[in-house]
C-alpha cells in the first residue's frame, strides 16, 4: 500500500557551541520545523586521551559541544547534512560530526499521525 511519508532520518551532529545560533537559522531557512539541542561533552581524534587511576582506565579531556538531532524527512536529509556542513565549519579541528540514521516510526503524540506527517 502507498502510505505518504513513510521514511524518515534521524541526523545526529556535534558542534562548536558558537556556532549553534547560526546553524539553527540556516536549518530554518531550508524549512526545518523541529530539532532537539543538548549540550554534550565528548571527544574526537586530538583530544581525548586515556588515564590510568587506581588500576582503572580512565577517559580526559572532554570538550563542550552541542549536540543537535533532527529528524527529517528522507529525502531531505542530504541537505540538511550539507546545510550543518556548510555552517558549523570553521576549517579548524573540533568542528564535529555527523551522523546520519534510519528512523522505524516517528509518532506525533497529539494525534497519533506518524512518520513525514509527524514532523
Ligand atoms: N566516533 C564518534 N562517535 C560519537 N561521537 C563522536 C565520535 N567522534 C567524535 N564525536 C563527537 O564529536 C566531537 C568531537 O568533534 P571533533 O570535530 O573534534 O571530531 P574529530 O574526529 O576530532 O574531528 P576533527 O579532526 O575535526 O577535530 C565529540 O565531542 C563527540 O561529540
Ligand atoms: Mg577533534
Amino acid at each position: 500500500m502507498w502510505k505518504r511519508g513513510t521514511e524518515v532520518k534521524l541526523i545526529i551532529a556535534t558542534i562548536k557551541p558558537f556556532k549553534l545560533e547560526e546553524v539553527r537559522v540556516a536549518l530554518t531557512d531550508i524549512g526545518i520545523r523541529g530539532m532537539m539541542v543538548t549540550e554534550i561533552k565528548g571527544f574526537g581524534s586530538q583530544s581525548g586521551h586515556t588515564e590510568i587511576y587506581r588500576g582503572a582506565e580512565y577517559e580526559v579531556n572532554f570538550v563542550p559541544k552541542i549536540k543537535l538531532e533532527l529528524v527529517v524527512p528522507a529525502d531531505q536529509a542530504d541537505q540538511v547534512v550539507e546545510t550543518i556542513t556548510n555552517t558549523a565549519r570553521t576549517g579548524k579541528i573540533g568542528d564535529g560530526k555527523i551522523f546520519v540514521l534510519d528512523v522505524s516510526q516517528a509518532v506525533r503524540v497529539r494525534t497519533g499521525e506518524t512518520n513525514q506527517d509527524a514532523l
